[in-house]
């Protein structure tokens, strides 16, 4: 589903991912832990692809997202990396806009979806999500477990084969780590949704994971736990 090879990134002089290597089969929740610095949010952009890496490879679905290879050195996105959906870490909803319009805004926009059909799925996404009376709500009315959910539901309007979450117990209050934990197996689940997560929270990444993996200072150690 997801491979990463020999991933490197710098900022100016300091690099901060030193060659990261990951392979993530379908279906699986997979948890990247370690202390804050240490690479974590940079991997994921690059996943995503919004944060464009200086060497490496990132296949996706069989698909190179950024190859580095033979000499070649391509270091444009290859292709727009429709199978992965982002949480951000602060959900980034668009605030002017209520929860349906946050939903329907990128199938209406990137993929050219009619205005009717993109209402119709995002109400079903959102009736998955717990989140059928909110519709007509602005994320300023919600509180932060739902904003995740409408982040969520984002997301899966794009139709993702991979979902990946920044830290997604960091803006809540620690009384539904559970809660979030439940509803990202709901999504692996009930929608065959391939997951990666990265946290500092290891009590959330032990409920939530199939597989933990730890990185530190750029370097993902792939002697993984199974749980
Ligand atoms: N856009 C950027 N410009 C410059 N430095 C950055 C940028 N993004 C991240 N960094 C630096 O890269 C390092 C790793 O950051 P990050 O990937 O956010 O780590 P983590 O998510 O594990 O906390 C940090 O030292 C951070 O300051
Ligand atoms: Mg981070």
């Amino acid at each position: 589903m997801l491979r990463v090879i020999g991933l490197e990134k710098s900022f100016g002089d300091s690099k901060v991912l030193k060659g990261v290597n990951l392979e993530i089969k379908e279906g699986e929740i997979t948890v990247i832990v370690g202390p804050s610095g240490g690479g974590k949010t940079t991997l994921l952009r690059c996943i995503s692809g919004l944060t464009k890496p200086d060497k490496g490879s990132i296949i996706i679905n069989n698909k190179y997202l950024y190859k580095d290879g033979e000499g070649a050195h391509r270091k444009e996105k290859l292709e727009i990396p429709m199978d992965v959906g982002l949480v951000f870490q602060n959900f980034n909803l668009f605030p002017h806009m209520n929860v349906l319009e946050n939903i329907t805004e990128a199938p209406r926009v990137v993929l050219g979806v009619g205005i009717e059909e993109a209402k119709n799925k995002a109400k079903e996404i959102l009736g998955f999500l717990g989140l059928a009376n909110k519709e007509n709500s602005y994320p300023f009315q919600l509180s932060g477990g739902q904003k995740q959910r409408v982040a969520i539901g984002r997301a899966l309007a794009m139709n993702p084969k991979l979902i990946c979450f920044d830290e997604p117990t960091s803006a809540l209050d620690p009384s539904i780590t559970e809660e979030v934990a439940n509803l990202i197996k709901k999504l692996s689940i009930e929608k065959g949704m391939t997951v990666l997560i990265i946290t500092h929270d290891m009590t959330f990444a032990t409920i939530v994971a199939d597989r933990i993996l730890s990185m530190d200072n750029g370097v993902l150690k792939n002697e993984h736990m199974y749980i």
